[in-house]
């Protein structure tokens, strides 16, 4: 999930598709991937004790930092190790990514929420998933944020969807999502398939506050209804042609390892 713009709703939109998409019994496991604001955790409700930044450290296994969310969910918390992960050695990388394939194994959807923009940082763990939702919002700005963001993942080859969310009215999203979808055909040769439009919807902000998941807590809000479409659609989706998760880890390893070697 990748945003150009931050504050769009690509956390929100994480977290209920996840909860969703475990309500389908599918098994899913979602990677706070933020590097400013890991924030999944605190829209599940939840307290992790431990994050990525013991694991980089070696403080802690991997598995020993899951922790399950609503629905059965599991979530791999970032917090400040997001950021270390990019400063790891070449040997603590690939033990970390080993660590990685072992505990998203046998998981059906794998979730990365990222930070907003174009960051090495971004790209990499979108081109290794082989697979990115563009999530943007019906504003000008954030539409050219989004654009930006399509180049650079159109070039890296990454299948990308896009998701309008806070849409005044179905016509409002529909209509920002045309002149992307447009504009990406024009000048990048890109097709940007639609996944869906979410209303804007006060309810998602009163399930923020009180922090408590808008699928299970307010599943008649519209916004949490649009949100079950974009599951359907997910659930019912072919995999992924991008060859697995085991590839995924690969080209991930790969990626980072094409970064200045320390
Ligand atoms: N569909 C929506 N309707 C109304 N408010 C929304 C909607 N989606 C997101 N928001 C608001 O936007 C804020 C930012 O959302 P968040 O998921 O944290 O964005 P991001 O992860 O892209 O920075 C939320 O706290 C919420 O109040
Ligand atoms: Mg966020």
């Amino acid at each position: 999930m990748a945003s150009g713009k931050g504050g769009v709703g690509k956390t929100n939109i994480v977290v209920n598709l996840s909860l969703a998409l475990a309500r389908r019994r599918k098994r899913v496991m979602v990677l706070d991937a933020d590097l400013g604001l890991a924030n999944v955790d605190i829209l599940l409700g939840l307290v992790p004790r431990w994050d990525l930044s013991q694991v980089v450290r070696g403080e802690k296994e991997l598995g020993e930092i899951v922790i399950e969310g609503p629905a059965g969910i599991r979530l791999i918390p970032g917090g400040s190790g997001v950021q270390e992960l990019a400063e790891m050695t070449n040997q603590q990388r690939e033990g970390l990514i080993r660590a990685l394939s072992r505990v998203t194994e046998g998981t059906d959807f794998f979730l990365i929420d990222t930070s907003a923009g174009i960051s090495r940082h971004v790209l990499s763990f979108a081109a290794a998933a082989g697979e990115a939702v563009i999530v943007t919002t019906p504003e000008p700005t954030a539409l050219t944020d989004a654009y930006g963001l399509i180049k650079g993942l159109s070039r890296l080859g990454v299948r990308l969807h896009l998701l309008v969310n806070r849409a005044l009215a179905p016509g409002d999203g529909r209509e920002a999502a045309a002149r992307l979808q447009a504009t990406a055909r024009r000048f990048l040769a890109v097709e940007v398939p639609l996944l869906g439009i979410v209303p804007e919807d006060r309810t998602v902000g009163l399930a923020v506050r009180e922090q408590r998941p808008l699928v299970l807590h307010y599943p008649s809000s519209p916004a949490a209804r649009a949100l079950e479409e974009v599951a359907d659609r997910l659930a019912g989706a072919p995999p992924s042609p991008t060859g697995g998760r085991g590839g995924f880890w690969q080209r991930l390893s790969l990626l980072w390892g094409n970064r200045g070697k320390r």
